[in-house]
């Protein structure tokens, strides 16, 4: 039976009930997390806590317990017996239900708390290839920082892009490439590794701040930069990085192959050094 957190429970996952008021369900008021748990620890939980109160902060939805975050996702990997297997915890606040307004409640509800841990197997299994991404104009909101549980664009054009053979659909804004449906995304330009800068056009990853990391570690120029649509022929590597697939590389962008179409050289030296970092975390 496996066993989820609900409001300060944990139950079995299938006699959780949520309001129909929630403000979740109605508006995609609420904000979530996803983190990994490597058969024995999780990946920089620390990052993610942050990056969950940053999301509640900038939303100004109230938890008083978020200091449970790491508590609740390890007796969540602990009572589904996922300690030694590579598993993911989903984690999501809502603001909580209340008569449908536009308006927050007032005064404040309390937040609908969820989370659920599940086995998984990497989204980069079998792709060790690369994939080929597709390339869509930037159709999100201005607050794509904010790691928001508001993703019909996301799901919409990820959902397009799977259909169409895609491993991702990646956003173009005003020419500028951002990142993907549920990565970031990197390239290698006269040898120096370029992404977005961090910004409220792009979620500032877990992923993409230890690829930034590890590169730096392999003495590789790392520059914050967002590459423009055009700069895509003289791209010689590139790849997306997301906490379930670590780094992929990516071989074509659309009908434009990345440098000769097969994964580079610089990407395979920085996802050795990101394993390193990820195995660093087993020893703290
Ligand atoms: N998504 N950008 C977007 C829009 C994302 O949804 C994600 C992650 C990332 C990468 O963030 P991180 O490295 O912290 O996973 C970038 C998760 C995996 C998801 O929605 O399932």
């Amino acid at each position: 039976m496996n066993i989820s957190f609900f409001n300060g429970k944990f139950l079995p996952h299938n006699k959780i009930c949520i309001s129909p008021e929630d403000r979740g369900f109605l508006f995609a008021d609420g904000v979530y997390e996803v983190v990994r748990w490597y058969n024995g620890f999780f990946f920089d939980i620390e990052g993610h806590h942050a990056r969950l109160r940053r999301s509640l902060r900038e939303l100004k939805i109230k938890w008083g317990e978020e200091d449970s975050f790491p508590v609740i996702a390890e007796k969540l990997v602990k009572m589904n017996h996922l300690d030694d297997k590579p598993a993911l915890v989903y984690f999501q606040v809502t603001r909580g239900a209340a008569p449908r307004s536009h308006t927050f409640p007032s005064p404040p509800v309390n937040p609908t708390i969820f989370a659920f841990a599940r086995p998984f197997t990497p989204e980069s299994s079998g792709k060790e290839n690369g994939i080929s991404v597709m390339l869509r104009k930037e159709l999100r909101w201005g607050r794509c920082d904010i790691k928001s549980i508001a993703l019909l664009p996301n799901t919409l054009c990820f959902t397009e892009a799977a259909e169409q053979g895609y491993g991702e659909c990646i956003f173009v804004k005003d020419g500028f490439i951002t990142e993907g449906s549920h990565s970031n995304i990197f390239f290698v330009i006269d040898g120096v590794l370029r992404t977005h800068p961090e910004s409220e056009s792009i979620l500032s990853g877990i992923t993409r701040k230890h690829t930034i990391n590890a590169a730096m570690k392999c003495g590789i120029r790392v520059e914050e930069r967002a590459v423009h649509e055009k700069e895509l022929l003289q791209v010689s590597e590139s790849f997306i990085t997301n906490t379930s697939a670590e780094i992929t590389p990516v071989i074509a962008f659309g009908s434009i192959p990345a440098g000769n179409g097969k994964p580079g050289p610089l990407t395979g030296q920085i996802h050795k050094k990101f394993r390193e970092i990820v195995e660093s975390y087993a020893r703290r």
